[in-house]
């Protein structure tokens, strides 16, 4: 077949795909890993099979795929389709280039520029520079390396000793810091965790309190990590307040605004990151809850110069960077050498709806989040588990039942949805419970789908309080 032809029949495999997955049904193959792995024939062959076989692989693939982009699809903090995006991604792979010099990647610069120019825009970041990133998790550890940086302006060259250096995080933060401070050489034992208040959010007493705790204990504070929109209850921390602190003590504050970032475009909801201009840096994923393919995500700092030293090599990559282009070059401010083009998905689905278009799909996501908490409110087998800021809803399952044990319940729950396979949602805990933790992020997802969720939730646990087994 040629090559044209090929293209055609792949595009219409994954068209079909997409279209399928707007209708209700199952969105998950219900089948184990040992059952996958036994029926599929995966082996890299020693003569090739030629490029038709390729489409017998691809119908496998989405065949045994996650329909990420189906109504029923909440369980993660992304989810759901923009064709813009799509169309970015096969423009990319076509055009397939590394980020580094412009000279490689002329216009892909210019457009990645141009993103994270108008997300600093946004923060009040004035003249700010950053980067694309490989997720919010290096966002983070980019954060701390800068503020690594900006307290020990020789430990790029000559390392340092990292045994009593303190970061403060709120004790809800995401793993990524736990990871990043181990990787950056503080240790996780030197993240110290701030006592958050019953919503979620880092209380600024306590981060003083902790702060002045560990210097009369002879520790160095560097940093201060807020949260902008957590993982599991989608709380927003006090920024305004959190950059007094840090400010007072002369530290570094980086906002993982990885989930909550949008939050920026919408003058409903634009103060529940206010402060965020006082911030030194921050990172913001766009493939959470702006629905771009996975991976695109930024990182942002106010003072360039500091990523950039973070970032210096000297004059070790002389085949690639040259005086010329000494102000253009992208790599000169990421870690990476190599670095896929992630800024073309996202300027075309920004350039299709503008910032109007993001605020309105937060408008709609809170609009559906608050219809599926009252909802369960309504309901009286479920129960709200935590105060809602954002668009992650936390309930559980209560049942009519009584003396019942509510998490064995809620987890069994959880695995019941799973094998269902029309419906994804997290497990989490909130405060020693299992709850289950549905996230409106994902633009195929309607009021009838939440309707169809919550009646499914029921229906298996009321099997599981009669003791059945899952039909
Ligand atoms: C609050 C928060 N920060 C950071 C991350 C990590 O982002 P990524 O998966 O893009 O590395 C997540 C992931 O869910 C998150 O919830």
């Amino acid at each position: 077949m040629e090559a044209e032809a090929f293209l055609d029949e792949v595009l219409a495999r994954v068209k079909t795909f997409l279209s399928e997955s707007q209708d209700n049904s199952m969105i998950r193959p219900n089948i184990s890993h040992d059952s996958l792995s036994r029926t599929v024939d995966l082996k890299l062959p020693i003569e090739g099979r030629g490029i038709n076989a390729a489409l017998d692989d691809i119908e496998l693939f989405l065949r045994n795929s996650v329909r990420t982009t189906a109504p029923g699809f909440m369980n993660p903090l992304w989810g759901g389709l923009s064709v813009a995006a799509i169309a970015g991604e096969l423009v990319t792979a076509a055009t397939n280039t590394a980020m580094y010099t412009y000279e490689i990647a002329p216009i892909a610069t210019l457009v990645e520029s141009s993103i994270l120019k108008r997300m600093a825009e946004l923060a009040d970041f004035g003249t700010a520079q950053g980067t694309l990133t490989t997720g919010g998790s290096n966002g983070n550890l980019l954060g701390l390396l800068c503020a690594r940086q900006a307290k020990f302006p020789l430990s790029n060259h000559t390392g340092f000793n990292g045994e009593n250096v303190v970061a403060f995080v709120s004790e809800e933060c995401h793993y990524s810091f736990g990871i990043a401070s181990n990787v950056i050489g503080i240790g996780s034992s030197n993240l110290i965790k701030v006592r958050c208040n019953q919503e979620g959010q880092m209380r600024p007493d306590s981060l003083e309190e902790e702060i002045e705790r560990a210097i009369r204990n002879g520790q160095t504070p560097f940093a201060v990590l807020a949260t902008s929109g957590t993982t599991v209850r989608g709380s927003f921390d006090p920024l305004r307040e959190l950059a007094t602190v840090a400010h007072k003590h002369h530290l570094w504050m980086h906002v993982d605004a990885a989930w909550g970032g949008s939050a920026l475009f919408s003058p409903t909801y634009r103060s529940l990151m206010d402060g965020i201009e006082l911030a030194d840096s921050f990172c913001w994923d766009a493939h959470k809850m702006m629905g771009i393919p996975l991976i695109c995500s930024a990182f942002i700092v106010k003072d360039a110069e500091i990523l950039r030293t973070v970032c210096s090599t000297g004059d070790d990559a002389h085949y690639l960077y040259h005086e010329s282009a000494e102000r253009v070059d992208l790599g000169r401010y990421s870690l990476q050498c190599g670095r896929r083009n992630d800024a073309l998905k996202l300027w075309l689905t920004w350039r299709e709806i503008g910032d109007a278009g993001w605020a309105s799909m937060l408008d709609t996501f809170m609009g559906l989040a608050d219809y599926l908490q009252h909802q369960i409110e309504a309901n009286e087998y479920l129960e709200m588990v935590s105060e809602r800021m954002w668009t992650n809803v936390c309930f559980r399952y209560v049942g009519v039942g009584q003396a019942q044990d509510l998490n064995q319940i809620n987890a069994e729950l959880r695995e019941r949805i799973i094998r269902d396979g029309r419906f994804m949602v997290s497990r989490s805990t909130v405060g020693g419970k299992i709850i289950l933790r549905s996230v409106i992020a994902n633009r195929s997802i309607t009021e009838q789908s939440l309707d169809a969720f919550l009646d499914c939730v029921v229906s298996l646990g009321k099997d599981i309080e009669r003791g059945l087994p899952q039909q």
